[in-house]
């Protein structure tokens, strides 16, 4: 046997711990706030719940194989077609579509630097160049740099909007600037992880530059808003000729029966969606105030989560919150060592952060 020997070196992606992995490891026996994953603080919609009950006396079957119900749920929402539609275990899964139908090894792929760290671990596993683009000094997206940095071998740019770890966004006017001077045989990724956390008007969904006749896909989640994390749910949505060639490289069967009548349950709960967001709209507000009023920089964020620069006390300040059972996540493996990502919480989660806080500086 022999093992690739660009695989050799790599490493896994570094995901935030546990509620149970915490406990173990610091001896908490109390409460754990979990504010490093960007989940949703307000635990599965009810409808789930129930949905889940019921359908637990049928996961001796294989699930419908075509996923047609959800895919026509979803393409009504966006006005699309269902065929442009691709469901994955999670939205990583379709990154690694990607990376199965269209990249071959010594193809090259553009991401900023930082952003969500899945786009850098599986261009390594599938042999692909990274050609990495810093941020501007406002932590955005720098699309003049990247478009300096094309040549013949890029195949896709991947761009988290509103980026991870930052929050940060950028505007219509930039977007269009950009895609317009993009080749067409580029393939630009607008990973709309966080994009129903967006409150400001002028920022637009990557929806609209595919019916412009862009070549853009875009990722949605149900980890984030729909609060379904643990069940690994999120789709694509793209021009036919894509979409068909990621649906087909897909195993059978890669949404389990429980994601998929959850997913169908939960966007049918309105109540529970605009609870979600009102609940991170107004929470990141109230924490970029507190925490400015505390002499931090609070990066603006149109996300679920806020990176506040702490200075050096970064560490000891996640240290400490760590004793006291807050999880936050260090943003050293982004190369921000003195940031913290902070997921918001519910009101009482964000009131205790802050407290806390205080009490520490
Ligand atoms: C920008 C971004 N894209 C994708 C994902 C992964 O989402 P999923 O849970 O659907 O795989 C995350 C998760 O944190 C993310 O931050």
């Amino acid at each position: 046997m022999q093992i690739k020997p660009h695989l050799k070196n790599l490493i896994p992606y570094p995901p935030g711990k546990t509620i149970n992995e915490i406990k173990k490891e610091l001896g908490i026996s109390g409460k754990v706030y979990k504010l490093n994953s960007n989940e949703n603080p307000l635990g599965p919609s009810p409808k789930v719940i129930e949905t889940l009950k019921n359908c637990l006396l049928e996961v001796h079957h294989y699930p419908e194989a075509s996923y047609q119900e959800l895919k026509e749920f979803l393409a009504k929402k966006w006005d699309v077609l269902p065929e442009q539609i691709i469901l994955g275990n999670g939205s990583n899964e379709i990154i690694e579509f990607l990376f199965k139908s269209i990249i071959n090894p010594d193809d090259e792929i553009i991401i900023s630097k930082p952003s969500f760290l899945m786009y850098e671990k599986f261009a390594e596993i599938y042999g692909a160049k990274i050609k990495l683009i810093p941020l501007t000094k406002d932590f955005k997206h720098n699309f003049a740099e990247i478009l300096k940095n094309i040549s013949e071998r890029t195949k896709i740019i991947f761009l988290d909007h509103p980026h991870n770890p930052s929050g940060s966004v950028l505007n219509r006017k930039d977007w269009q600037d950009f895609l317009k001077n993009l080749p067409s045989y580029i393939l630009t990724v607008i990973d709309e992880a966080y994009g129903e956390f967006i409150e400001d008007p002028s920022i637009p969904l990557g929806i609209e530059f595919l019916k412009n006749g862009y070549k853009v896909l875009i990722l949605r989640t149900f980890s984030k808003a729909y609060g379904l994390a643990g069940l690994r749910l999120g789709y694509g949505i793209s021009f036919i000729e894509l979409s068909k060639v990621l649906d087909s490289v897909r195993q059978p069967f890669n949404i389990n029966l429980l994601a998929y009548k959850a997913g169908l349950a939960v966007l049918q709960d309105k109540e529970y969606i605009e609870k979600s967001i009102s609940l991170v709209k107004e929470g990141r507000k109230y924490l970029t105030e507190k925490l400015t009023s505390f002499g931090f920089k609070v990066y603006p964020s149109q996300a679920n989560f806020i990176m506040v620069d702490f200075g050096e006390k970064a560490e000891k300040i996640y240290q400490e919150l760590l004793k006291r059972g807050i999880l936050v996540r260090p943003l050293k493996a982004y190369g921000f060592s003195n940031a913290l990502r902070i997921s918001i919480g519910l009101p009482e989660e964000n009131k205790i952060l802050v407290e806390n806080i205080k009490k520490l500086i």
